[in-house]
């Protein structure tokens, strides 16, 4: 086998599988049995490695390709690439933005609905033949509400859009005000959360989130509020939200991601005031098609004009 200039480090959908490994011969490393290993051992002459958020790209992998050029990723985030050793090193890193905004934005708002309105929780209610013996406890109204976003980038900004549709006062945290945003912006994420009936959160994951929706931060959100998070689940003290929704200090929870995926905390899955998705947000067919295509478009830009198109800064 001559050395690859690819390497792909975990699977993605099938036919970029394929179209990856026949039109651009990449690697398969993830069937390798040592996959780090075998990138010491052969990946000498590797100048792109193709990714995803979730199987990510660490600093080992990073150093065990001398020749390393370009990192192409499925998924927006990046929090599981060494991004800052990548770029010490002058190697691109490339992402999926905006392509998938509108789905992920759609998933955040059904979410919320769903744990105000008990949908998931109704359809439980109905299959279990509990209607019979009388009606659902009454919900929590959407429409007129106070909605907070925290991290109003490309995806919050969908949901607040979405939000206007239902007459929400809106108001946002960043560390700094997005410019030309029609939004309140707070400056005081602890205020934000006492204010807003609804908390989304769409910060990117990483060291610099980690823990940032913290149990103060929980509580200020209160018994009546709903925390709902389609981020990344180390940007909320899982434990503490957890403990909160036990104890009634908050209200409910609409969350599509978690702190270790797959698993999901055991007294979570027991809450009807929650409601669980396993990180769907962006999996519709057209948004996978889209996100794809973006993977292919980066690596075939890098490859003939020495520049991905969608860089991660
Ligand atoms: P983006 O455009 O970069 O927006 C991120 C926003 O978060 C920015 O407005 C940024 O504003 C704010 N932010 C960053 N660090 C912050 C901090 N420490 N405190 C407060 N605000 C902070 O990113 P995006 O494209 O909207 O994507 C956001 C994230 O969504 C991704 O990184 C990914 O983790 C997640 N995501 C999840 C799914 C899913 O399937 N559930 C799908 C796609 C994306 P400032 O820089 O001014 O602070
Ligand atoms: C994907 C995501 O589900 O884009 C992101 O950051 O979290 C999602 O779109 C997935 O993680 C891609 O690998």
């Amino acid at each position: 086998m001559s050395a690859p200039q690819i390497l792909q480090v975990g699977p993605l959908p099938p036919q970029t599988n394929r179209q990856l490994q026949e039109h651009f011969g990449a690697m398969a490393l993830w069937q390798q049995p040592e996959p780090l290993a075998w990138a010491r051992e052969h990946g000498r002459q590797v100048r792109v490695v193709v990714t995803s958020a979730r199987h990510g790209c660490t600093r080992e992998l990073i150093d065990a390709l001398p020749a390393l050029e370009a990192i192409v990723s499925f998924g927006v985030g990046y929090d599981t690439i060494a991004v800052d050793v990548a770029h010490a090193r002058g190697i691109q890193v490339s992402n999926t933005p905006d392509v998938l905004n509108d789905c992920v934005a759609d998933l955040a708002f059904g979410l919320l609905i769903d744990a105000a309105r008990g949908i998931a929780h109704g359809d439980r209610f109905v299959r279990a033949g509990r209607w019979r013996d009388g009606p659902m406890p009454l919900a929590t109204r959407v429409s007129g509400k106070r909605l907070g976003i925290l991290g109003l980038g490309r995806i919050g900004q969908k949901v607040a859009q979405r939000a206007a549709g239902f007459d929400m006062e809106i108001a946002y945290h960043n560390r700094h005000p997005r410019a030309g945003a029609p939004w309140r912006h707070e400056p005081d994420l602890k205020a934000l959360a006492a204010w807003a009936d609804f908390l989304v959160v769409a910060t990117p994951g990483g060291a610099d989130t980690a823990g940032l929706v913290s149990r103060e931060i929980i509580e200020a959100l209160g018994p009546r509020g709903i925390l709902v998070n389609v981020a990344r689940g180390s940007v909320i003290d899982e434990a503490a939200m957890t403990a909160a929704l036990a104890a009634g200090r908050l209200g409910g929870a609409g969350l599509d991601v978690f702190r270790d995926e797959p698993n999901v905390p055991a007294a979570l899955c027991e809450m009807d005031h929650v409601v669980l998705a396993p990180h769907i947000a962006s999996s519709t067919h057209e948004t996978r098609a889209a996100m794809e295509a973006l993977v292919i478009e980066n690596l075939d830009a890098f490859l003939t004009g020495g520049k991905v198109v969608t860089p991660v800064q």
